[in-house]
């Protein structure tokens, strides 16, 4: 982890928030390539599910809505968690999350100190709508983008012509205010979800169930997770929350422990029940609330376990003797790496940054890459390396003469000299699954 974490801070992935202040504890910025890392996710999760699948439709909805819908959803009453305080250190602490011999005996893990007894505290981060601050204007950011999906779920029945099953999907902030956040962006207040609220005939659920957990699977897969990190846990009744009739765990093997990367659960027909909203079958002129089947991915959490499962470190050759040194490389799938292609003048001379720029300037169009001309050509295929870029290509003093560049491999290191005219070709050949 802590590799992750200076990696992502020193090549601009994810930097401390507010840092020039002191930083704001848990919360933390996407630099350009956690921006870029970030948007892939979203985007491939968006092609994979929406434009590739005829069953499903998307929908961007407000991050505050009315509290009625928080009151109807159960969450007002039930998005709790436990909290338990030191009465000496003030420390709080999330009782299902320490251990029941502390709580006896109610003794502060850290200081030894009284505990409070637990109190039920409502993640949900409150605020108001407007100038005046009294009851009727209070609204909550939310804490979950499926609510949304179910209230505006008759609306898109009608305006898309929906018929069941059909999923309508949805990726943006979520909100919680979390008694325990850490490990990174693992657990933060404010993070993004990629959710799908499939809607099926409730003989039917079952069926879908298992249909999602192996997209699930598939999805884990295509990131780049070995299968062995992950585990499937069934969550018993008195873990689950409020709506939920049944819940898969899709668990990873973090540094910190085997914890929660995506999660999959049953809402049967809790949530369109509480919303009043009905499916009308116009074939069978039957009316019905279908039962809900719901897929929940984290970005962060996604992004955490692709840098993690992508990490690697071994003793390479360096470019410029026949000594070895320490290369770090991100082995990123190409689809998910920031650059797909950095473009290099092997030295700072006029002629060879003038080809290397056009060459740039041509593959810019349709990749993400980089132009880089400081430091020794080693130290730049380090850094690129280190950052994931799946090919660099270089321009050299022959490049002016035979019109070709030297192509490398981020993986293999392998180098093949290639015509300039054909780069382009050759290039959207190795990146074809890119296309996110
Ligand atoms: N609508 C269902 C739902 O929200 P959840 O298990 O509470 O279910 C879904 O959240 C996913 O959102 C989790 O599997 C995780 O990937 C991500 N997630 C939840 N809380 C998070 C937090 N505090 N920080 C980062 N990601 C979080």
């Amino acid at each position: 982890m802590e590799k992750i974490t200076s990696l992502a801070k020193r090549r601009g992935f994810i930097f401390p928030d507010s840092e020039i202040y002191g930083g704001l504890a848990n919360s933390w910025d996407f630099g350009p390539l956690g921006a870029e890392l970030k948007r892939n996710i979203k985007n491939r999760w968006w092609k994979k599910f929406v434009h590739e699948r005829p069953d499903i439709v998307g929908l961007d909805a407000a991050v505050i809505m009315a509290s009625e819908v928080w009151r109807r959803s159960g969450h007002l009453k039930n998005f709790t968690d436990p909290l338990i305080e030191c009465k000496k250190c003030h420390e709080r602490f999330r009782a299902d999350n320490i251990s029941p011999i502390a709580i006896k005996k109610s003794a502060c893990p850290l200081c030894g100190g009284a505990l409070t007894t637990a109190r039920q505290f409502n993640l949900m981060f409150k605020t108001h709508s407007g100038p005046v601050e009294d009851t009727s204007t209070e609204v909550y950011l939310r804490p979950e983008t499926a609510q949304a999906m179910f209230v505006n779920f008759e609306q898109v029945v009608s305006a898309s012509r929906r018929k069941l099953p059909f999923g309508i999907a949805q990726t943006g902030k979520a909100f919680r205010n979390e008694i325990t956040p850490g490990n990174f962006i693992f657990r933060t207040r404010e993070f993004e979800q990629m959710e799908i609220e499939y809607f099926v005939r409730p003989e039917e659920w079952k069926k879908y169930f298992d249909h999602w957990l192996e997209e699930m699977k598939k999805w884990a897969a295509d990131l780049g997770v070995r299968a062995n990190k992950i585990k499937y846990r069934e969550i018993p009744k008195k873990e689950r929350a409020h709506y939920s009739e049944r819940t898969v765990d899709i668990e990873y093997s973090w540094p910190f422990g085997q914890k929660e990367l995506y999660g999959l659960a049953y809402r049967g027909d809790y949530d369109l029940k509480n919303h009043g909203q009905i499916y009308h079958d116009l074939e069978t002129d039957q009316k019905l609330t279908p039962h809900v089947v719901e897929p929940s991915w984290g970005v962060e959490r996604s992004m955490l376990v692709a840098m993690l499962e992508a990490y690697d470190e071994e003793q390479a050759p360096t470019a410029e003797t026949d000594e070895t040194d320490k290369r770090v490389v991100l082995r990123f799938p190409h689809w998910l790496a920031p650059y797909k292609i950095a473009v290099l003048p092997l030295l700072r001379k006029p002629d060879l940054i003038k080809t290397a720029q056009q060459i740039y300037d041509q593959l810019r169009l349709d990749y993400i890459c980089e132009y880089d001309e400081t430091q020794s050509i080693g130290r730049r295929y380090r850094r690129q390396d280190e950052i994931g870029t799946p090919f660099c290509v270089t321009v050299d003093f022959d490049s002016l003469e035979d019109k070709k560049v030297t192509v490398r491999d981020r993986d293999t290191m392998k180098q093949e000299r290639v015509a300039i005219k054909k780069l382009p070709a050759l290039l959207t050949n190795k990146l074809k699954s890119v296309n996110v």
